[in-house]
């Protein structure tokens, strides 16, 4: 692997996240394991505790994956306020969810994964 190579790769990634119970952490594990792996980038993980302190050093990241558990239809309001605020320019966002009622019904309903998937995202990220 030559310098050009290592350099490309070497993403900075924010992951920050809410969670009730702690199930989101593992889901945190699985994305932060694929991309340190997978594609060599440093990563940084904080649940909402820290969030104020990785404001103020959101500028030292290339990527920031926010994500949130979802409970009785919401996520965690203080991830959804750092969501919405206009802090990202310049910067690739990701977003996901937990949402284990709606991935549920895969098995108790038999509808596909990626109907749930779909409604996942329409009812929890897109709205
Ligand atoms: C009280 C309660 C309400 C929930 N409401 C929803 C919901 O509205 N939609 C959904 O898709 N999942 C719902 N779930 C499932 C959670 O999204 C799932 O358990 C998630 O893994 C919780 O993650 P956390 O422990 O990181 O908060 C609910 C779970 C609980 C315990």
């Amino acid at each position: 692997m030559n310098n050009s190579e290592l350099t490309m790769n070497e993403y900075k990634t924010l992951i920050l996240f809410g969670t009730r119970k702690g199930m989101t952490t593992e889901t945190v594990s699985v994305i932060a394991g694929i991309l340190k792996d997978r594609f060599s980038h440093i990563i940084d993980i904080s649940d909402t505790k820290q969030i104020r302190h990785y404001k103020k050093i959101i500028h030292e990241y290339d990527n920031i994956i926010i994500g949130s558990s979802i409970v009785s239809g919401r996520w965690k309001s203080r991830i959804l306020s750092f969501a919405k605020q206009n802090i990202f320019a310049n910067k690739r966002v990701a977003i996901f969810v937990t949402a284990g009622g709606t991935l549920n019904k895969i098995n108790k309903y038999g509808i596909t994964k990626e109907a749930a998937v779909n409604e996942a995202i329409e009812k929890y990220i897109e709205k």
